[in-house]
């Protein structure tokens, strides 16, 4: 396997609007690699958005789709996974994403959180709500459990996604076009 301890796979972690997805699909396209965001694969397995689940089951609901969904993806091989920014509230999910693959947190400091939530309307956690002490409350609690679980801590601020895609490649073990091997 490429990674010291599991197969493959790749987790990106960190907070609404670090750009988990966009990185994720930018590195996934370097490498090679599958693509997958959980909240999306949520949303295709249950033909609900993120939002409608937080309401009709509650965030606990969430958690536990969130949960089975991630354990489900971490066994696939050559995978970017970008998972959402509370995947790591559950001490079930840190273990999993610790054991399972290379994690990446992508931090990005609360005023570039705020200003790319801006205009998303598909984040129940914030809707309504002042983003920035929203924000700042969850990285209060967070932070640590995002340091807790990563491999590597790549900052976002002012760099764009394709940037920061070769820029993880580039950090990533063993994972260069000559020894990667074919599936
Ligand atoms: C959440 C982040 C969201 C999504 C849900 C809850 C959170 O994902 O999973 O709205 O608790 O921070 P993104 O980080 O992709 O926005």
């Amino acid at each position: 396997t490429l990674f010291m301890d599991g197969g493959s796979c790749i987790i990106l972690v960190g907070p609404m609007g670090a750009g988990k997805s966009t990185v994720g699909r930018a590195l996934a396209e370097l490498l090679q690699y599958e693509f997958v965001d959980s909240d999306e694969e949520i949303e295709r397995r249950t033909g609900a958005n993120v939002s409608w689940i937080f309401e009709i089951e509650g965030e606990n609901g969430f958690r536990d789709r969130e949960q089975q969904v991630i354990a489900e993806l971490v066994e696939r091989e050559r995978v970017v996974i970008a998972t959402g920014g509370g995947a790591v509230m559950r001490d079930a999910n840190r273990e999993v994403l610790r054991s399972k693959g290379l994690v990446v947190y992508l931090y990005a400091s609360l005023r570039e959180q705020v200003r790319r939530t801006g205009n998303s309307q598909k984040r129940p956690l914030l809707a309504g709500k002042n983003r920035k002490s929203v924000l700042s409350e969850l990285m209060r609690i967070r932070d640590p459990l995002y340091r807790e679980v990563s491999d590597l801590v790549m900052p976002t601020d002012n760099r764009g996604a394709k940037k920061l895609a070769q820029h993880l490649r580039a950090q990533i073990p063993s994972e260069s076009p000559e020894v990667s091997s074919p599936k």
